[in-house]
């Protein structure tokens, strides 16, 4: 199967589930609207994909990672939701369509955040036909710490406090692998808890391969704020450089932010060596991290 074939077929998997889990969310209409507006606009689904291509790498079932994938892409679109309110970057532009306060108003857009979030896991405690109830519980727990005060708004706060100031390398990059990478090594790692079949050490490779590709991600990101198109990328390119945020390129240039993604992407490809061809997947993702233009 190529690539695009398969990163579509765990994108429709994931929507399809996503639908589902939504539904439940009906009992305020206008919640709901900006919920659903806010989950089924477009986005890339890279976390839910990281999260059945590592449960594939270790041979584990599918059904197993679904509520796990469903779960991340809530926290992830919840996350965005915020970070483009007024008080945070102040965006009205987001996967080509106008931020989720700019459709409705701030009030929803932040209901619609703090409700997709809880829901997130709600969906990871119902009852599963494939997790036992400690793996359950290992995987709530992977997904609070990588999503609160120990990693994705711990990483916003930073961001928030930094704007305006430039970091050193080592700053920039805790607040880079809190605020992107704690999602995506979260995604890794759940799905290899839902496959059921990792070794200790098959986990820490799948970890230096998460970190590398997460750090990567948000390489890219700043790179594409400045070289990338507002109509592809679906969000205002220049946006970092308007509130004077420090990033990769601000920090050390262009060239070097360039060299730095190319030698993560070498880094995550290194982590799996390990693996089998069922890992080809997450290899793919690394390749695609670094060449993507949206
Ligand atoms: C955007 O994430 C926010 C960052 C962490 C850089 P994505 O680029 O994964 O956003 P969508 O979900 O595809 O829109
Ligand atoms: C956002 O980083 C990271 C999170 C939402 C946690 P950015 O602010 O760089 O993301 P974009 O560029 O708005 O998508
Ligand atoms: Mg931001
Ligand atoms: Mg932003
Ligand atoms: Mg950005």
């Amino acid at each position: 199967m190529s690539f695009t074939a398969a990163v579509s077929q765990w994108r429709d998997r994931v929507d399809q589930n996503l639908e589902h889990y939504l539904e439940s969310a009906e009992i305020a209409r206008q919640l709901f609207d900006a919920m659903s507006y806010s989950t089924f606009n477009g986005g890339k689904r890279l976390r839910p994909v990281l999260v059945y291509a590592a449960c594939e790498a270790l041979g584990g079932n599918p059904a197993a990672a679904d509520p796990v994938a469903a779960a991340v892409e809530c926290i992830h679109a919840y996350s965005l939701i915020h970070d483009d309110l007024p008080a945070m970057d102040d965006d009205d532009l987001r996967r080509g369509k106008p931020t989720c306060h700019i459709a409705f108003d701030e009030a929803t857009a932040i209901l619609a955040g703090d409700a997709l979030q809880t829901l997130a896991f709600e969906i990871l405690s119902r009852p599963s036909d494939y997790l036992d109830p400690a793996r359950q519980m290992a995987i709530v727990q992977t997904l609070a710490l990588a999503s609160g005060d120990k990693g994705m708004v711990a990483g916003q706060m930073i961001d928030t406090v930094a704007a305006g100031s430039q970091l050193n390398l080592s700053a920039l990059e805790r607040m880079h692998g809190l605020k992107t990478g704690a999602l995506i090594r979260a995604s890794v790692r759940m799905g290899a808890l839902a496959s059921g079949g990792a070794t200790e050490e098959q986990l820490l490779a799948l970890d230096r391969y998460a970190d590398a590709i997460g750090l990567a991600f948000q390489v890219q990101d700043d790179i594409l704020d400045v070289e990338g198109d507002t109509r592809v990328l679906g969000k205002q390119q220049g946006a970092d450089i308007a509130l004077d945020k420090p990033t990769y390129p601000s920090l050390l240039g262009m060239e070097v932010a360039k060299v730095k993604a190319a030698e993560l992407h070498q880094a995550a490809l290194s982590a799996l060596s390990e693996f089998d061809d069922k890992a080809i997947l997450l290899r793919q993702l690394a390749d695609y991290v670094v060449e993507r233009d949206h």
